[in-house]
């Protein structure tokens, strides 16, 4: 069974035990992390660490782990499930603990919060089923003002997976006053004319580890690129559209509310961008 990291301990996840007062259980109190294993090394773990202590910040959680604390659990969790070798992923959860009363306002005293770390099965797609490209649907954006929080309370983005589940489509991709945001659960990104396009981080979306990295890997392959709004029509009229994040690599689309993008096809700078991030990962 899988060894999973729940609050200084190390254990079968079966035998891992949350109070049902925990405040992720009841409010969604809580931020969350997930960093992909590529043949057992972690990608940008330092990042996606100084990114999960913006999140604990923005929801006034101290907690004091340091980078090198996680990376400890992270090596002893690789270890323990004989993942030295393998591609997963790793999903961190921290919420503000459990505490007897139940009220929105942050417990009084000292409530440990709950740190739960595990391993999971990456669900990155091949590079032949990368190739043959994906369809997304769009959505108007529902969720609140604090996206550039990476929050565990995402029932805005569960509706609007399932969404695009039921359409037979991998993502949705949000609008928000005529302007394409990201993904249900990642980054969005578009090509016209040879330049790579990505919208700016604001409030509205998460700063994404993988935006990051294409975008610094656009500079070293001399691919022309803009951090700037995108209009929904512009999505629409994309020679490719790709969506990214550490669970899921840089994801084509081909196909938009039953559209084709460009035609239809997944397009050159793709492939270009999808060999540097490989690369990358090694
Ligand atoms: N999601 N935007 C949203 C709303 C996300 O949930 C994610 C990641 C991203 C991409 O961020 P990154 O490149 O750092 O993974 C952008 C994770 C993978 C998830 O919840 O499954």
């Amino acid at each position: 069974m899988d060894i999973v990291y729940l609050n200084g301990n190390y254990l079968p996840l079966g035998q891992a035990c949350i109070s049902p007062l925990d405040r992720g259980f009841m409010f969604g109190d809580g931020v969350y992390e997930i960093i992909g294993i590529y043949h057992g090394k972690l990608v940008s773990s330092r990042e996606h660490l100084l990114r999960l202590q913006e999140s604990l910040k923005a929801i006034k959680l101290p907690l004091k782990i340091s980078i090198k604390h996680w990376e400890d659990i992270f090596a002893e969790l690789i270890k323990r499930n004989k993942a030295e070798n393998k591609n997963k992923y790793i999903y961190l959860q921290i919420t503000r603990g459990a505490s007897e009363k139940r009220t929105h306002v942050f417990p009084k005293g000292r409530v440990r919060p709950t740190v739960f770390v595990m391993l999971r099965d990456s669900h990155i797609p091949s590079y032949a089923e990368l190739s043959k490209g994906f369809s997304a649907i769009t959505r108007a954006d529902i969720r609140w003002s604090y996206c550039h929080v990476k929050s565990i309370a995402l029932l805005a983005n569960v509706l609007a997976s399932q969404e695009a589940e039921i359409h037979g489509a991998t993502e949705t991709i949000f609008i928000h006053n005529n302007y394409a945001i990201e993904g249900s659960s990642s980054n969005l990104f578009i090509v016209k004319d040879k330049v790579l396009v990505t919208p700016p981080k604001t409030k509205r979306l998460l700063g994404g580890i993988t935006r990051e990295v294409i975008l610094k890997l656009a500079k070293s392959l001399k691919i022309s690129c803009k951090v700037r709004n995108i209009t929904k029509q512009e999505l629409f009229d994309a020679d490719e559209v790709w969506v990214s994040s550490a669970a899921r690599d840089i994801m084509p689309i081909i196909k938009l509310d039953n559209k084709l993008i460009g035609n239809g096809k997944v397009g050159s700078v793709w492939k270009r961008m999808q060999q540097a991030y490989q690369e990358y990962k090694a």
